[in-house]
Parts: C-alpha cells; structure tokens; sequence
C-alpha cells in the first residue's frame, strides 16, 4: 500500500479518536448538565449511553488502526538513517505518551465503564458515574494526551 494511503488512514483514525473524544467533552457532556446541576432526563442519559457505547467501539478500532499504521509507517523507516537522530527519540516519546493514552483508554472502558453503568438501578439522589469526577478527570487526561500526542508527531514532521 503507498505510504500516502497509510498515513491518510493514519490521520482519519487520529481525527476520528480525537475529534470523538473532544466533542463528548466539548459538546455531550455540557448539554447533559446544564448549569452543574444534572437535571438530564432518563432519555438524554439513555442516549449518552447509547453514544458512549458506540463510541467505545470506535474507540477502540480507531486506536488499532493508530497501531497498525503507525508499526507500518515505522517499519519503512527502520534501517533509515533518521531513526538515530532525535527523530527516533522523539517518535519514542510519542509512543510513550500514546502508551499511557492506551492505558487510560483501558482503565475509563473496561474498570470504569462509565456508559456500561447508566441505566442500572440507580438511586435517584446518586449522581451518575459519568458526572463522577475520577471519570470526568480520566477523560480530560485522555483528551489532553491525545492532543501532546498530536502535537509531538505534528513535530516530527519539521525534523
Ligand atoms: C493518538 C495517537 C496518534 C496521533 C495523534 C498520531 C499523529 C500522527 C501525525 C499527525 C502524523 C504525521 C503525518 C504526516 O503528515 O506525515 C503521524 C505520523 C506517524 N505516526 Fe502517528 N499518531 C498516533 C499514533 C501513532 C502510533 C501508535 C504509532 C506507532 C505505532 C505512530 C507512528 C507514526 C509514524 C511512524 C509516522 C510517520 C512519521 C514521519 O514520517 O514523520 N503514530 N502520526
């Protein structure tokens, strides 16, 4: 496949992952809450849940499709002179900070499960996990690495 298709799959799945992430911060959440008081009705919350579902699959196909392109795009440059300069060692970082982004990913999907508790017999005066804070922070953490993420590769490409 021509390195140009690569990286053209590379950035749609860096837009989707990213852009995902940043419009249930930006856009889902504040209109959930509403002024810091959650007066979200069963519906909206039904829906939320239903987008973090779906999203948590897209997720999580967007971060293999990151993997895979990115392993195939580092395997044409390896045995290049370019790997021994700081280019390599700021690509190193870059996986380093997408290896803790993969970690977060892990910890929000599977052992938080934010979407996967909504609906459940909840009582009224508790207060969703999604608005928890651990959840809220473990998000916001995703979305900013995520971002330095892009900002280091963004970086590579001057070097
Ligand atoms: C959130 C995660 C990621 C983001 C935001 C990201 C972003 C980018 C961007 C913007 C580029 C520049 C494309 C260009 O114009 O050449 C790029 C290239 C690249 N990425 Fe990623 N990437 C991510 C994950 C990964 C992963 C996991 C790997 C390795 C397994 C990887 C390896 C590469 C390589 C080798 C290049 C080509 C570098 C070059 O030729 O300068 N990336 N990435």
């Amino acid at each position: 496949m021509p390195a140009y298709v690569v990286t053209w799959i590379h950035l749609l799945a860096v837009i989707t992952f990213i852009g995902g992430w940043l419009f249930f911060q930006l856009a889902v959440r504040p209109s959930l809450l509403e002024g810091k008081t959650m007066s979200s009705s069963k519906e909206a919350m039904k829906m939320a849940q239903k987008m973090g579902q779906r999203f948590k699959t897209v997720g999580w196909v967007s971060l293999m499709v990151l993997v895979f392109t990115g392993s195939s795009q580092l395997l044409d440059e390896s045995g290049s002179a370019r790997i021994e300069t700081s280019w390599g060692l700021i690509m190193m970082l870059k996986l380093f900070v997408f290896a803790i982004v993969g970690g977060l990913i892990f910890v929000h999907d599977l052992i938080l499960d934010p979407f996967g508790e909504i609906g459940k017999s909840q009582r009224a005066d508790t207060k969703p996990l999604l608005f928890a804070g651990k959840v809220v922070w473990v998000q916001r953490a995703i979305v900013l690495l995520s971002l330095v993420v892009l900002g280091i590769a963004v970086y590579l490409t001057s070097l």
